[in-house]
């Protein structure tokens, strides 16, 4: 299989926080037929070695995410470490669900998300996604979609897709990117395997929610964005 990493490193405006990450289901060929064989245990063999190259690299690691089995069931799963190697949070895909698992790095509040919503009130900054488009999905939507939900939450959002790999069953779009809350792409990979950066500048957000306020514009009064624990 073909892992790709994209590597958020601390910018100018950015003191604290290194986070890199893997795609989706990283560990195993895409596709429902392989991951029974692939699927781990968390924590397992895996989340364990992810753990250790984020204490060895004192980094937070959004580990992509790999099928995982429990008790009988097979879940999409991502695991979040922190730069001591802990366990910060697991997040189970929910299909067209809502679901959100927030990591609390200090500056910035990550998000970690298979489908966004009005994330901007919550105090997000960054949505990450590990996903794998495929050939007719990705130059139709993934790049729409990340500027889309950067432009319409005001945050910055980063993708990680595998690298292609034309004779896979699945054939993955490739293109990780980094998109800032203007909708303005700030990286962007090819097909192959490479590592990308990208500095999450969040004056720069803040002077673009100052410049468009859609927060104190809200009229919460009329509608509201309602979360539930999955
Ligand atoms: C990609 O996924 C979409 C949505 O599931 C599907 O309609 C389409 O046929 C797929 N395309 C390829 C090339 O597999």
């Amino acid at each position: 299989y073909s892992v790709f990493r994209l590597a958020l490193h601390p910018g100018l405006c950015l003191s604290c926080v290194l986070s890199s990450h893997v795609t989706e289901c990283f560990n195993s060929p895409y596709g429902t037929k392989y991951f029974p064989e692939y699927a781990e245990k968390i924590p397992g063999e895996c989340t364990q070695k992810l753990s250790e190259v984020a204490k060895e690299c004192s980094i937070y690691l959004i580990g992509g995410s790999i099928p995982e089995e429990d008790a009988g069931k097979l879940y999409n799963t991502c695991a979040v470490f922190g730069p001591d190697g802990t366990l910060l949070v697991k997040h189970r895909k929910v299909s067209r669900g809502r679901s959100t698992r927030e990591v609390e790095t200090g500056n910035p509040v990550i998000h970690l998300c298979h489908c966004s919503l009005p994330f901007t009130s919550q105090g997000c900054q960054l949505l990450v996604y590990p996903g794998a488009f495929n050939m007719t999905t990705g130059p139709a939507h993934w790049e729409l979609l990340q500027r889309g939900r950067a432009v319409d939450n005001q945050v910055y959002v980063a993708t990680a897709s595998p690298a292609r790999d034309d004779k896979a069953s699945y054939v993955a779009w490739g293109h990780s990117t980094v998109v800032n809350p203007w909708g303005e792409v700030l990286a962007k990979a090819g097909t192959e395997e490479t590592i990308l950066y990208s500095d999450i500048d969040l004056e720069k957000l803040a002077e673009i929610r100052q410049q468009i306020p859609i927060l104190r514009q809200k009229r919460s009064d009329l509608y509201a964005v309602e979360m539930k624990k999955p």
